[in-house]
C-alpha cells in the first residue's frame, strides 16, 4: 500500500517530465491537462488535489487559493508557507482586478546596519540564514484579508485539508526524501526543532511526514482566524522563538503587521491587457517595460529568427534590470516613478542604443553588479467555473527560509531581510545589488520580483501565469507570455520551452541545457553575447482560457508541479 501510493504520487511528474520540449518550437506540439470548466496549477499535485476538491464543492477561485496556499504549507515547505509572504492577483467574474501585497515588513527594530560588522562589512549568512534573516510574515494576514473580501465557503474548510495533510501525513517521493535530508543540516544549526520531524534517520522515498506542530497551528488559525498567528500561543511561540536565537521581531511586529490591498499595475500589449503585481515587488514593472519596448520589434521563433529575440531580450533585460536597482522599492517609502518607467518615449529612448547586431556593455548601460537571488519561491494559478481568477506567487525566500524553525509552532520562517539592500550601493554575499530606494527601514515591504500575472484578451480572461526563481522571475513569465502571444504555443508547450536569463549584470546570458545549440550561440556570439549554462530557469504554473472556453493547464515539468482541473 505504502509502496502503490508513492508510485501513484510519481505518475503526474513522469508524465509531464515524458513531454519536456526545446526551444525553438518544437514539431509535435504538447498539450496540457484540459478541463472544462475550473483548474489548479501548483508546485504540488496533493496541493492541487485540494484547491480543484474546493472548487468542485462550490467554492470560488479565492477559496481555492487560500485552501492550496495553506496546503503548499504543509507539503511544500522549502517555499510553501505561513512564515512568510507574497502577492495575489485576483480577476473575478465581474472582471474587478484586485491585488493583494502580503509581502514581509522589515521588524520594528531592524535598521540599516543591521548586518554589518564594526568596519562597515557585510556578515556572512546574517541575512539570510537563521533568527535575523526573517522579515514579520504576512501569509497569514493576506489569506484572511482576500477572504474577508472574496472568499465564500466557511473559513474552516479551507484549512480542514491542510490540517489532514499535516496530522496525517503525505507519502514522500525520492525527490522530497532527497531535499530534506539536504536540509537538515541546517535546521540542526539554526533550529532547536526540524518542521519534517528528523530522527537521525534519512528520509526515504514512500516514507510518511506528519507535522504535529503545524497542524496545531493550523487549527488556531482555522479557529481563531488572524488572531491564531498574530496573537495567543502562535504568538508566543514565536517571540519565544527570538528571544531563544537572538532575533528582533516581537509582539509589537506581529500585532500591528498589516496586509495591504494595492492598485494593480495594469497595461497593454497589442491586444492583451496584462493585470499584474506592482511596488513593492519590481515583477510587474519589469514585464510591462519589457512588452512595452518589444511592441516596436518583430519577434519570431524560427530557427533564423531566434538568435535575434534572444538578442533583443537580452538587451531589454539589462536596461531593465538596471533601472529595478535604481528605482525600484516599497512604495510607502520610496516614491517609485511608476508611471515614468512605463512611459513610452522613457522606453523608447533607453532603447536608442540599442543594436541589432551588437550587444551593448552593460556598464555603458548604468554601473552596477550582480544581481541574484536565491530562487525558492513557489507560484499557483486558479480558475473557476463562475470565471474568478487568482494568480498568486509565496515565498520564504531562500530553499526552507531561515531554517529557522518556530518551536512549538512547527513552520519555517522566512529569510526576506535579503531582498532589501543590506548595505546600499553595495552588492551582498549573493551579489544582491540596491541603492537608497530599498534600504532596510523598520516597517518597509523589502523588493521582490515576484510577478504573479492575469491577462485578457478583448475583455476576457485569457492567461493566468507566476513563477518562482528570484530575480529570473520577470524574465520567465516574460518569455512564456511571448510564447502564447508572439509564438502560438499552447500553455503546457509554452512552459515546457527551455528558458534564457540576462539581467544587466553579469554581463551574460544563462541559459538552461538543451536552449542553446550550436547556429544558436554562434549567431550570438557573432553578437558580442557571452552565455553559461546553468541548471532549471523557474517553475511556471500558468492556465490558458482556449477559444472554445476550456482551460489548458501548463503545469511545469522542471518540478512536480501538477494541473487538476474538472
Ligand atoms: N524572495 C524572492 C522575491 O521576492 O523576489
Amino acid at each position: 500500500m505504502k509502496l502503490f501510493r508513492s508510485l501513484q504520487h510519481l505518475i503526474p511528474f513522469v508524465l509531464i517530465a515524458l513531454a519536456f520540449s526545446c526551444s525553438p518550437k518544437t514539431e509535435e506540439p504538447v498539450v496540457g491537462l484540459i478541463a472544462e470548466k475550473a483548474m489548479v496549477v501548483s508546485a504540488h499535485p496533493l496541493a492541487s488535489e485540494v484547491g480543484s476538491t474546493i472548487l468542485k464543492n462550490g467554492g470560488n477561485a479565492v477559496d481555492a487559493a487560500i485552501a492550496v496556499h495553506f496546503a503548499l504549507a504543509v507539503v511544500y515547505p522549502e517555499a510553501g508557507n505561513i512564515g512568510g509572504g507574497g502577492f495575489f492577483v485576483i480577476r473575478d467574474k465581474d472582471a474587478n482586478y484586485h491585488s493583494l501585497d502580503f509581502r514581509e515588513r522589515g521588524p520594528l527594530k531592524s535598521h540599516q546596519d543591521m548586518y554589518l560588522d564594526e568596519t562597515g562589512e557585510v556578515i556572512e549568512r546574517k541575512s539570510t540564514k537563521g533568527h535575523l534573516a526573517s522579515g514579520v510574515p504576512g501569509a497569514v494576514d493576506g489569506m484572511v484579508k482576500a477572504y474577508d473580501k472574496l472568499g465564500s465557503l466557511p473559513w474552516e474548510d479551507l484549512l480542514q485539508p491542510a490540517i489532514d495533510l499535516a496530522e496525517k501525513g503525505f507519502v514522500l517521493s525520492p525527490d522530497e526524501a532527497a531535499k530534506f535530508n539536504r536540509a537538515v543540516e541546517n535546521f540542526q544549526t539554526y533550529s532547536s526543532i526540524d518542521p519534517v520531524q528528523f530522527t537521525g534517520k534519512a528520509w526515504e522515498a514512500g516514507d510518511t511526514l506528519i507535522q504535529n506542530q503545524l497542524a496545531e497551528t493550523l487549527k488556531r488559525i482555522r479557529d481563531d482566524k488572524r488572531e491564531g498567528f498574530y496573537g495567543g500561543a502562535t504568538a508566543d511561540f514565536i517571540v519565544a522563538e527570538m528571544e531563544r536565537g537572538g532575533g528582533i521581531i516581537s509582539l509589537e511586529d506581529l500585532e500591528s503587521y498589516e496586509s495591504t490591498w494595492r492598485e494593480p499595475l495594469i497595461g497593454n500589449y497589442k491586444d492583451y491587457k496584462i493585470i499584474t503585481m506592482g511596488p513593492p515587488s519590481s515583477g510587474g514593472l519589469i514585464i510591462l517595460q519589457m512588452l512595452g519596448t518589444m511592441e516596436d520589434y518583430a519577434v519570431s521563433n524560427k530557427k533564423e529568427s531566434y538568435a535575434d529575440y534572444i538578442h533583443l531580450k537580452t538587451e531589454m533585460e539589462r536596461r531593465v534590470y538596471a533601472d529595478r536597482a535604481a528605482y525600484m522599492a516599497d512604495t510607502d517609502y520610496y516614491p517609485v516613478p511608476v508611471a515614468d518607467l512605463l512611459n513610452k518615449d522613457y522606453l523608447k529612448e533607453r532603447f536608442l542604443t540599442f543594436d541589432p547586431e551588437k550587444a551593448t556593455a552593460s556598464a555603458s548601460i548604468k554601473e552596477g553588479k550582480l544581481l541574484s537571488m536565491s530562487e525558492e519561491t513557489t507560484h499557483f494559478s486558479v480558475v473557476d467555473e463562475m470565471g474568478n481568477a487568482v494568480s498568486c506567487t509565496t515565498t520564504l525566500n531562500g530553499g526552507m527560509g531561515s531554517s529557522v524553525v518556530v518551536d512549538g509552532a512547527g513552520f519555517i520562517l522566512n529569510n526576506e531581510m535579503d531582498d532589501f539592500s543590506i548595505k546600499p550601493g553595495h552588492p551582498n554575499m549573493f551579489g544582491v545589488l540596491g541603492g537608497e530606494a530599498n534600504k532596510i527601514e523598520p516597517g518597509k515591504r523589502m523588493l521582490s520580483s515576484m510577478t504573479p500575472t492575469i491577462i485578457e484578451k478583448d475583455g476576457e480572461l485569457f492567461m493566468v501565469v507566476g513563477t518562482p526563481g528570484g530575480s529570473t522571475i520577470p524574465t520567465s513569465v516574460f518569455q512564456v507570455i511571448v510564447n502564447v502571444i508572439e509564438f502560438g504555443m499552447g500553455m503546457q508547450e509554452a512552459v515546457n520551452q527551455k528558458r534564457f536569463h540576462s539581467q544587466w549584470q553579469p554581463e551574460v546570458i544563462s541559459y538552461e541545457k538543451g536552449a542553446m545549440d550550436e547556429s544558436l550561440e554562434s549567431a550570438l556570439t557573432a553578437k558580442g553575447h557571452v552565455f553559461a549554462e546553468r541548471g532549471g530557469i523557474g517553475r511556471v504554473d500558468a492556465i490558458l482560457k482556449l477559444p472554445d472556453g476550456r482551460l489548458e493547464g501548463g503545469a511545469d515539468p522542471r518540478g512536480m508541479d501538477t494541473a487538476v482541473g474538472f
